[in-house]
């Protein structure tokens, strides 16, 4: 057996904290509570219903995730966050119109007690949004000291022995790196002088890490994608990860693409729609929000196909993505995929797929694994960028210079690798040598 590595208990409660208390974060947080109370199942979510193959097939030793390593209990989780809305998580639930409300009043007392703490907002990066429930610091550093200290009142009032947090806000305006986010030193110095390339996302991210917290971003936003809090987060020991929780539409596309670049089928074009009516929707309906997010869902088809190593087969494929805002569909998003293939011959043929999905009831499962898994990294000392949770993440983050890895099935096999390395387990990498005479 391989050396374990040394983990830290998971006793004691643990905070998640979640910057953004919308449709995904209330149907996590109801979801969290409906499954501790036994009413429901954690249905999705890798950590409580996966199961990881450990040693030779013959052993057929297959526990859940949650029993094979040491992760927080459901019942020790408690929640907290920001909105610019200050509605209780009962009435944000309602709003949001995810779950019956049926299922939300067996669980209202809980629910209608967490109320979200006021947020760093700023209007010029989400301009759909008029929320007032936002703090009034006059720099940006000092909002980020605002935030710390909520964080420790948090902590405090809670007696939790540890927290993560994992932003759930909405998307923001489209941003590339500049120079304030190129080191620690400029960004502080930008915090200070309110420099306008660092949206709220980041100052969050920022006081996260300070405090220690584990950071995971589910929106497109640069966020902690920058060299500065990547180095902070290194130097500190605090894990982090990113970004934009991976459902829906490119959940599908990165099980869909594996398989035809598998078989060497060639893919001509890919057009891809979504009818979408929350709040969510109505955000990207501002193109500089949607351009955030055409940015994330776009990379995922060439980075698995690779076009230039293979233009025979995808050197012509045309990717179109695009989201409406069509308020009567709320929550339930319709997302068509048309695929143009070609096989023997180059002959044509076309895919279609019609995902009658729901954007939080995929999203929500993330959250929970997302922050249960960067919890034991954190008791297992690791810090800095963890590339194996990019199983999660629609545009996973990774060390600068290294390309992200979208195959689902990949990204599968690197999280249950590092759990098994984790545990000390032997890895499995299906090479089986008894073929070999
Ligand atoms: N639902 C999905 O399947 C899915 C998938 C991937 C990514 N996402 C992303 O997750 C995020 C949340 O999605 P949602 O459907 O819950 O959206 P939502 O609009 O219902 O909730 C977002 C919440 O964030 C709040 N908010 C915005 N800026 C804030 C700030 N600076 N501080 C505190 N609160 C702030 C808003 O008031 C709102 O209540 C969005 O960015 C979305 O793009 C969602």
């Amino acid at each position: 057996m391989a050396k374990k590595a040394k983990i830290k208990s998971a006793k004691g409660k643990l905070g998640v904290l979640l910057p953004g208390m919308g449709s995904v974060a209330t149907t996590f947080i109801a979801g969290v509570i409906a499954v501790r109370k036994g009413i429901s199942q954690p249905i999705g979510s890798y950590t409580q219903m996966g199961r990881i193959r450990l040693g030779k097939r013959t052993e057929a030793r297959s526990p859940k995730i949650k029993e094979f390593v040491p992760l927080t209990d459901l019942n020790d989780i408690v929640f907290g966050g920001w909105d610019v809305y200050k509605d209780n998580v009962y009435k944000a639930a309602v709003h949001a119109k995810v779950l019956d409300k049926d299922l939300l009043d067996q669980i209202k007392d809980e629910l209608k007690l967490i109320k979200p703490m006021k947020a760093v907002f700023d209007k010029n990066y989400v301009k759909r949004l008029d929320g007032k429930h936002i703090k009034k610091e006059k720099t940006k550093m000092d909002l980020a000291k605002a935030l710390m200290q909520d964080i420790k009142d948090f902590k405090k009032a809670n007696g939790c022995s540890r927290l993560v947090m994992v932003w759930c806000g909405s998307t923001e305006i489209y941003m590339e790196e500049a120079p304030c986010h190129r080191t620690i030193k400029a960004l502080e110095k930008g915090l200070r002088e309110n420099d306008e390339n660092i949206p709220p996302s980041m100052i969050y991210a920022y006081a996260a890490i300070k405090m220690g917290v584990p950071y995971a971003n589910g929106a497109p936003n640069l966020s902690a994608d920058i060299p500065a809090l990547v180095e902070l987060a290194k130097k500190s020991g605090v894990p982090i990860g990113g970004k934009d929780f991976k459902t829906g539409q490119t959940l599908m596309k990165t099980i869909l693409t594996p398989g035809f670049k598998a078989r060497s089928l060639g893919v001509n074009g890919w057009f891809s729609t979504n009818i979408l009516g929350n709040r969510d929707g109505a955000v990207l309906d501002d193109p500089d929000n949607f351009k955030t997010k055409e940015v994330s869902k776009l990379g995922v088809i060439e980075h698995i196909l690779k076009p230039k190593e293979n233009p025979e087969l995808y050197g012509n494929i045309y990717h179109k993505v695009r989201i409406n805002y069509y308020p009567p569909r709320g929550d339930n998003k319709e997302g068509w995929d048309n695929i143009d293939i070609a096989g023997w011959l180059g002959y044509p043929m076309q895919i279609k797929v019609d995902f009658l999905c729901r954007d939080s009831i995929l999203a929500a499962p993330i959250v929970l694994d997302l922050a249960l898994l960067l919890d034991l990294a954190s008791r297992s000392n690791l810090g800095g960028i963890q590339e194996w949770l990019g199983f999660f993440f629609k545009s996973p983050q990774t060390k600068k210079g290294l390309p992200p890895q979208h195959d689902l099935f990949k990204q599968l096999m690197k999280i249950n690798n590092t759990l098994r390395y984790l545990k000390g387990e032997e890895l499995i990498t299906h090479l089986g040598m008894d073929y070999y005479y």
